[in-house]
């Protein structure tokens, strides 16, 4: 019994050194944080994560341990030397692999920096300004546009935009992907239940156990297990397969002729884009929308009003500067991705923003405080503002600073 107490003794101390000599350790954080991970994984299950991350921050400073092995960062260095050292910054974690699609690696959720630019080499060109501006898929969002202007328009009294918007870029989305196959949930019952069924589901607290509990996945009872997407399934392999599909189209440049991707891989792909792109362009208007629609924001709701009133036709949506001012100020304050992009050091460690930190740490930045946390970047950091993007003064620090789509090789392809 005796030796059993001292066996446990010593291994209990051998763990508190341990977790103490770390240079993890060294970071600012609560006290536990350098013990357990357990407090950061409670506020993952009760979907917290994000806020209590802030909160440490506001408290620790631009850099804060939040778990034994694992730190969050919030300043312009972390960022350039997480997400962009070397073009790509660091690998992803493991929680990407939630992501595969068909249980497929897809750009997305692939770890590595080598088979991501393989992949990215295969479809980039049609994320350039130069192919979406194309005027069929200028006209597709026109169209879409305003059947989303006619679906308002329909209802007497309230309007509930968070549904509209979500088919909007449902639409827009596929369109884009798959050009003449391209959904109408606006229009169509049918098309419609695909919106639903991508975008009214609470699945994180699911994907969470299977990504904490791998091995037992395969074993978990069916309430456990994320929704299912079966008709965006059938019409994703359906798209994936046309003979002759547009020649500008997502899918007219994966599924080419002499494409290394097979027809499941093409699926994939572009499953993961239009997952990618429709809660994130939906939300992120839902958002804009929802402030501009308050009184206390009627001003800038008139200034975008002028611009896009005195604005010849043709003039490109690129050029009108309040527009994008209120673009940014609403993905600034409301990022459709506000949480975490974790990576994992490299080996040999790095020094990211003057802490050295061990190679195998998960670290990251998260695009809610970045937009937030230093308020001589960014005054009255809370407050819906557009017109801040409009000053000369600190311009180059603002848009530095900007981080809803991330950055670097890995950053998203879809911003444009
Ligand atoms: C307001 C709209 C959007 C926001 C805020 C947004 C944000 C992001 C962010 C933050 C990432 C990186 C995430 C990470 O590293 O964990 C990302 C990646 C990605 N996004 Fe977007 N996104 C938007 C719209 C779109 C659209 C419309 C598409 C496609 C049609 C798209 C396609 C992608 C893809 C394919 C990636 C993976 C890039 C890679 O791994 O190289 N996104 N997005």
């Amino acid at each position: 019994m005796l030796t059993l107490w001292l066996a446990t003794v010593f291994l209990l101390s051998l763990f508190l050194v341990r977790r103490l000599r770390s240079p993890v350790a060294k970071l600012p954080g609560p006290w536990y944080t350098k013990f357990t991970s357990l407090v950061l994984k409670y506020h993952e299950f009760t979907s917290n994560r994000r806020l209590y991350i802030h909160e440490l921050h506001r408290k620790y400073g631009v850099a804060v341990r939040i778990a034994p092995n694992e730190a969050s960062f919030a300043s312009l260095e972390a960022i350039r030397e997480i997400y962009a050292s070397g073009g790509s910054g660091y690998d992803k974690t493991e929680l990407y692999d939630l992501f595969r699609q068909f249980g497929i690696k897809t750009m997305f959720s692939t770890l590595d920096k080598y088979n991501h630019s393989q992949r990215k080499r295969e479809l980039a060109d049609r994320y350039a300004m130069t192919n979406i501006l194309r005027a069929e898929h200028i006209s597709a969002i026109e169209d879409r546009a305003k059947a989303f202007v006619s679906r308002c328009l329909a209802q007497r009294e309230s309007v509930d935009i968070y549904v509209w918007l979500h088919c909007f870029a449902l639409d827009g989305v596929t369109n884009f992907m798959f050009s003449s196959g391209g959904l109408r949930s606006l229009d169509l019952d049918k098309d419609f239940e695909i919106m639903e069924e991508l975008t009214y589901h609470q699945s994180l607290q699911k994907n969470l156990l299977q990504y904490y509990l791998p091995n037992l996945a395969p074993y978990f009872p069916s309430r456990l297990i994320p929704r299912r997407a079966p008709k965006t399934n059938e019409y994703v392999l359906k798209m994936a397969a046309q003979q002759a599909p547009t020649q500008h189209s997502l899918v007219g440049k994966l599924a080419r002729q002499d494409s290394p991707l097979n027809h499941a891989q093409i699926a994939a792909e572009c499953k993961d884009h239009m997952a990618a792109g429709i809660d994130t362009t939906g939300d992120g208007l839902c958002f804009l929308m929802w402030e501009l629609s308050q009184p206390r924001n009627r001003r800038f709701q008139e200034k975008l009003h002028e611009e896009l009133w005195c604005a010849a036709k043709d003039t490109p949506l690129d050029r009108l500067p309040y527009l994008d001012a209120v673009v940014k100020e609403g993905l600034r304050c409301a990022p459709p991705i506000p949480m975490s992009f974790p990576r994992y050091v490299p080996g040999g460690g790095r020094t990211i923003d003057g802490h050295f930190v061990p190679e195998g740490t998960i670290v990251s930045c998260q695009p809610y405080t970045v937009h937030r946390l230093d308020d001589a970047i960014f005054p009255n950091p809370d407050t819906f503002n557009p017109d801040r993007w409009m000053q000369e003064k600190g311009a180059a620090e603002r848009n530095r600073l900007f981080f809803a789509f991330s950055t670097g090789g890995r950053g998203c392809t879809g911003r444009k």
